[in-house]
This record gives C-alpha cells, structure tokens and sequence, in this order.
C-alpha cells in the first residue's frame, strides 16, 4: 500500500499534506514516509524470520541518519563503501559488528577503521586488496574477516552503467581465478576467509539472474569446501528493482517472492550436501528498502513555451536528482493539488544551466506557476547522489510519521557551502 495518496484533492505523505510540507519547509524538499520504509524492511524480515541471515542495508541508496537509526532498531545490518559511512552508521547508533564493507578501492586508512570497530566482513574484491587488508590488519594485530566479491558473468538485464556482474565490469573477482584468489587468502596469516558475495547489478525486475548468479556461488562454495576451505556465509548482494511505472514497463518480482525462491534454493542445496552445516545469507538491498518510500518536492517557477517544446521549469534540479541526467531514467512526476490549469505536454526542468538538467520529459501536466509537484519513487539514489552544483544548496529532508512532519535535515545554505574554502594570503 503507498503512504503517498491524494486526500480531498491534495496529495499526503501519511496524514501530512504536502502542500503543509511546502509551506513550512520550502522546496526543493525530500519527504519520506516511515511506515513506508518500516514496511519495506518487514519484506526482507518477515522472509529471514527463523533463518541464520542479515540484512545489510546499502546505505548509498539513502543515508540520512535517522533512516539509519530507524533501520538500525528492526536489526538491520549495513553494507558501506566508506570509511564516511562507517561514521553514519556509528553516529546513528549502528552496530558496527552487522556491517559489511564493499567497493573496489578500500584505503588503509579506511580498512584500520573498520578493524577497529570489529567490522563483520571486508568484501574484497581483487588480490592487492587482499595483501593490503592483511599487512593492515597484522600491524593492528588483528585478523580481518574476509568475502571475496565474485563476478559470476550473469547478465542482470538493466542499464549498463548500474551493471556490475558481467566480464567487462571493474568489479570482483572474476569467475574462473576465483578458486586461486581463495587459496591465496587462504595463506594470508592475518586474514579470516569467512564467506562469498556478488552484486550483479540494480534495478533488476526479475529475479531469474540473481538465482543464477546463485547457482554460480554454490559452486564454488562447494569446490572450495572439497579443498577444506569452508564459508560460513554467503552474500547474495542487492538488486531487486522497484516500480517507477513506466508506461509498458513489466513490474518487479516482489521482495517475498524472490527470497522465498531463494530459500528454497539453499535450502535444497543444504539438504543435498548431508553435510548438515548451516549457512549464513546476507543480503545487501539499498533501493527495495528506500526507493519508494520518499519523493522529492518540488515548486513551478515558470511556464516556458519554446518553439518546439513546453518546459515546466521547477525549483529541482539535476544537482538534487541526477538519475534522469545520468540514466535517462524514467521517474513519475505528479501535481500534488489538481487544479483546472490547461494540460499541456511538458519537459521538467531545472534552474541549472546545462540542457542535461531536466527531471521528466514529454509529460502531459496541468500546472500553473507557483504550484507544487512531486517526483515519485525517489527515495534511493536521490539525496546521495546530490551535489552543490552551481552552488545550490542541498534539499532538505523530512521523515512523516503519521501526522507529524519531522526535520531530519536543514536545507544547506550558501554560507555552508563555502565554509571550507579561503582565499590566499
Ligand atoms: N551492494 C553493492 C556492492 C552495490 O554496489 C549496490 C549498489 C548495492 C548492494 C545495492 O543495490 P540495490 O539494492 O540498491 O540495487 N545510482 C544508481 C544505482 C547504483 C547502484 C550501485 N550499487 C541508480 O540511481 O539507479
């Protein structure tokens, strides 16, 4: 059920409306709904209820601290990719020992980090990776827990750039050096081989490669027990797409659906292994826990009638959502009060000058200046990906919780913008 319905014509975020949101806290806005994200985690939760598995949430989809901590209270775990993520999850109250840490380029500094937090598992993704986490670890005299992110060189099926699973991509370890890699780890004194992990890729609508790229683990998982190298968890990644609704575009395979199908996997693979070990799952979702719970708000400045085009021009820009800019994408753009203005067919753009910025293209609206819109579904890869461009500052952002409209963060001001820079003596 979407927490975001029109009530007597003015379109609410629970009981809030955000025309009230607008005024009190101007525009651009992310709002985000918390019954809406409480439910998305149930999804996974509910499907993990008595089963050894974690879900590690990726926090690059959103990272607000208070989505952190309200995560972080149902048990969720975190996947990073910074060490400036770890210090999100520690200031919200995280556990570090849920936490996962990805990514290709993983600094000493970061890496001495998270070991001294006692971090769950490095998913490493290439072999000087592995050296350096080992040296770092023993000059801390520790041992570092350790996953090796395998390619399995499935095709995910959705947009080249947010494809990481096939041969050419910069990420993991690649299939066949896979068993050498293990090995290698293996010998390493200072680190701990403790699972395997892949991440084939966003937005996926059907689950068919994700099991695939299951199939491919269990392989492996199997060779390397038959050498004595035994995995105690395997991390399937995240992935599973959510509904931006566009027009002819098939729906995602429910949460539930896709981990029962997955369950049943391993646990068909378990019973055929008579070893009777258990396996951890970890998962590590970003968008199928924040994409739908938030839209970005947004106010009409003008209505501009080029030669062959109308522009909506709006308060939002490329610099606040870049997905349309970067991916094409597709995102549902709404008026939140239906008004009696003439539909016309419409670009939505921003203030910002390059022609890339717009948000939405040939979309019939009845707007009027001054009017508010929304832009659905942009809870994941929104307000993380935002940037300062042409110093404009950052939305703020705001959680409802029924009829209460909390600020969980203050739109950026010009001032906090420069505040890092001087000029030269
Ligand atoms: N794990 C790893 C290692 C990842 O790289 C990602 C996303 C995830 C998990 C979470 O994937 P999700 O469940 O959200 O699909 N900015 C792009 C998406 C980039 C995804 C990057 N990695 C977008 O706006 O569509």
């Amino acid at each position: 059920m979407s927490q975001f319905s029109y009530q007597d014509g003015v379109l609410h975020a629970e009981g809030v409306s955000l025309s009230a949101i607008a005024d009190q806290f101007g525009t651009p806005t992310y709002v985000y709904s918390k019954a809406a994200l409480l439910a998305n985690f149930a999804a996974y939760a509910d499907a993990c209820a008595g089963r050894d598995a974690l879900v590690c949430y990726a926090m690059k989809a959103n990272s607000n601290l208070a989505i952190l901590d309200l995560l972080a209270r149902q048990g969720a775990g975190f996947d990073i990719v910074s060490g400036g993520e770890l210090q999100r999850v520690l200031a919200a109250g995280g556990d570090p020992r849920k936490v996962i840490f990805s990514g290709v380029g993983k600094s000493a500094d970061e890496m001495r980090l998270a070991l001294s937090h006692d971090i769950l598992c490095f998913n490493v993704e290439s072999i000087p990776e592995l050296h350096r986490l080992n040296e770092v670890a023993g000059a801390m005299g520790k041992t570092a827990r350790v996953s090796l992110r395998v390619n399995p060189n499935v095709d995910p099926k959705t947009h080249p750039y947010i494809a990481t699973g096939l041969k050419a991509s910069k990420f993991g370890v690649a299939f066949d050096d896979a068993l050498a890699t293990y090995r290698t780890a293996a010998t390493l004194p200072h680190l701990e081989v403790a699972g395997i992990d892949c991440h084939i890729g966003s937005q996926l609508l059907d689950d068919a490669p994700l099991l695939e790229a299951l199939d491919r683990l269990i392989e492996l998982i199997d060779k390397l027990g038959d050498e004595g190298i035994v995995l105690h968890h395997v991390d399937i990644g995240g992935g599973i797409g959510i509904d931006y609704r566009e027009a002819g575009e098939a729906a995602p395979v429910p949460v539930g659906d896709y981990l029962g199908r997955l369950f049943a996997k391993i646990d068909a693979w378990r019973a055929a292994r008579h070893d009777g070990r258990p396996i951890k799952v970890i998962f590590e979702p970003g968008r199928s826990i924040v994409g739908d719970t938030g839209v970005l708000l947004t106010r009409v400045e003008f209505l501009k009638h080029g030669e062959e085009k109308n522009f909506c021009v709006v308060d939002a820009a490329m610099n606040d959502m870049a997905r349309p800019a970067l991916y094409q994408a597709w995102m549902d753009m709404q008026p939140v009060a239906r008004g009696n203005a003439e539909a016309l067919t419409y670009d939505v753009v921003g203030p910002i000058c390059e022609s890339g910025d717009w948000l939405a293209r040939d979309r019939e609206l009845a707007v009027a200046p001054g009017d508010l819109l929304v832009m659905h579904t942009a809870g994941a890869y929104g307000m993380t990906m935002a940037s300062n461009y042409n110093t404009r500052g950052r939305a703020a952002e705001i959680i409802v919780d029924g009829t209460v409209s909390h600020e969980v963060r203050k739109r950026e001001q010009p001032a906090d913008l420069f505040a890092l820079e001087s000029l030269i003596k």
